[in-house]
């Protein structure tokens, strides 16, 4: 039997594992008894609010984690130390054959250390990805967790390429000759496309959010931010909100699930007068964070969407809406060369403008085309870029491959 041991904590973590938990379920289905995987799941706790935890791992069907280490919030240092020791303890008591960690958090990191100071393997799902801008939080946990994973599953050809670049490795078929002192790098697609597509239906058919918010398809902008570098500086945060705030005097409605980190600094600045209390006649409307699968009702039946962050981006590319992202910088670089997503950073005039375009456009191409050179424009289309929706279940297999022997 292999045992594998599942380590997540933040929102965007419980999304991703659902669909490898789906997969290793649907897998031991196949198996012999002496063969079948057990998964451990460590909940590290940095995400502990219903709805930002709790909801996933209902709505998707997430088995309850085994562990929950309440951790809680902190500074970098302390809540990454604090997980590294908790989790330390779990693995030692349970030793699982490897680790899976996903994305790029403050819990990826301090899970794929633990891990290889016990000589654990550790599999990275989301490898590879990079912004090139060190000043991220998580460009620091990438960029340490792909130098220490064993098993680096990528989304994408780009991310492929990083490791490359980094030094790491190169694609592999499946090199069954395993060796804890060599890295392996696969690429298998992106594990959130698996999840929107098997997701979207059930959303549709499960989902109230827009009858319970009163909105129509087609008639509102979604808007969620939650980056350090644009809610810890009032001056960004103050020129989106602005930004914000014109579009609405100019007749838009916008849906704004809101982080709780951006609730907290929004409550201490000045700007806040502008934002109204949610009600159905204000049109700034700030809502709680939602579940998944209202997450997608509100992405797919979006005008556009504004963000900064990275799942964000993704869902809105694959679900065919236009998405202006609050960064200057993505990861997810196949959007923005299909002309689906536009870079403005925190700046009300470059946001206003993007959304001149994407009002102009004509709602059936690529709205952000014009700004493309041609060489990279039309590049991509949504199975080119993310995989076959089946990325969950080749990780799986490989790792089985590698290990069940
Ligand atoms: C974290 C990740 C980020 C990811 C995001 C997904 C790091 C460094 N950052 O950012 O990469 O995109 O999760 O959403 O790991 N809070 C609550 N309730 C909660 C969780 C957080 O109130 O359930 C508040 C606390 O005030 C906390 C703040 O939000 O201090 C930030 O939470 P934290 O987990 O540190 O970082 P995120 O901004 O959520
Ligand atoms: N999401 C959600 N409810 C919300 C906001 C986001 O379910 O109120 C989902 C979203 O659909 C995506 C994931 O959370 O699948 C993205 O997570 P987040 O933006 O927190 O982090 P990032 O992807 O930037 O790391």
């Amino acid at each position: 039997m292999i045992k594998i041991a599942t380590i997540i904590g933040a929102r965007p973590q419980f999304i991703k594992a659902a669909a490898v938990s789906r997969a290793i379920i649907k897998k031991n289905d196949s198996l012999p008894l002496s063969e079948k995987i057990i998964e451990i799941i460590i909940h590290t706790g940095q995400h502990y609010d219903e709805n930002m935890s709790g909801i996933f791992f209902s709505e998707l069907k997430i088995p309850e984690p085994d562990y929950n280490l309440n951790i809680g919030s902190g500074s970098h240092g302390e809540q990454t130390g604090r997980m590294m020791a908790e989790v330390e303890n779990v693995l030692i008591q349970e030793k699982p054959d490897f680790i899976i960690v996903y994305g790029d958090t403050n819990s990826t990191l301090a899970a794929s250390l633990a891990a290889v100071k016990l000589h654990i393997p550790s599999v990275h799902v989301e490898s590879g990805l990079r912004s090139h801008n060190r000043l991220m939080p998580e460009e620091i946990n990438r960029i340490v967790t792909d130098e220490i994973s064993n098993f680096l599953f990528c989304p994408t050809i780009t991310a492929v390429e990083n490791l490359a670049k980094d030094g790491i490795g190169s694609e592999e078929k499946i090199n069954l000759i395993y060796n804890f002192n060599r890295q392996h790098v696969f690429l298998v697609g992106d594990v959130m496309y698996d999840s929107i597509l098997f997701n979207v239906k059930l959303a549709e058919q499960k989902s109230k959010i827009l009858m319970d918010k009163a909105i129509d398809s087609g008639d509102y902008l979604l808007a969620t931010l939650h980056r350090a570098e644009n809610t810890d500086d009032p001056e960004k945060l103050k020129q989106v909100l602005v930004a914000f705030d014109k579009m609405v005097s100019q007749g838009e409605k916008i849906i704004f699930p809101m982080h709780p980190r951006t609730k907290k600094y929004i409550n201490d600045l000045e700007l806040s007068y502008k934002i109204k209390t949610p009600g159905p006649d204000s049109n700034i409307r700030i809502i709680d964070p939602v579940g998944y699968l209202d997450m997608l009702m509100l992405e797919k039946n979006a005008k556009a969407v504004f963000t900064d962050s990275g799942g964000v981006q993704k869902e809105a590319f694959l679900l065919g809406v236009p998405c202006i992202t609050l960064r200057d910088e993505t990861e997810w670089v196949e959007t923005v060369q299909a002309g689906w997503n536009i870079l403005t950073g925190a700046d009300s005039e470059k946001i206003l403008r993007a959304y001149s375009v994407m009002a102009e456009s004509d709602k059936q191409s690529a709205p952000f085309s014009e700004f493309l050179n041609e060489d990279v424009s039309g590049n991509n289309s949504k199975s080119d870029c993310y995989g076959d929706g089946h990325a969950a279940e080749k990780i799986i297999d490989i790792m089985l491959k590698i290990f069940n022997k």
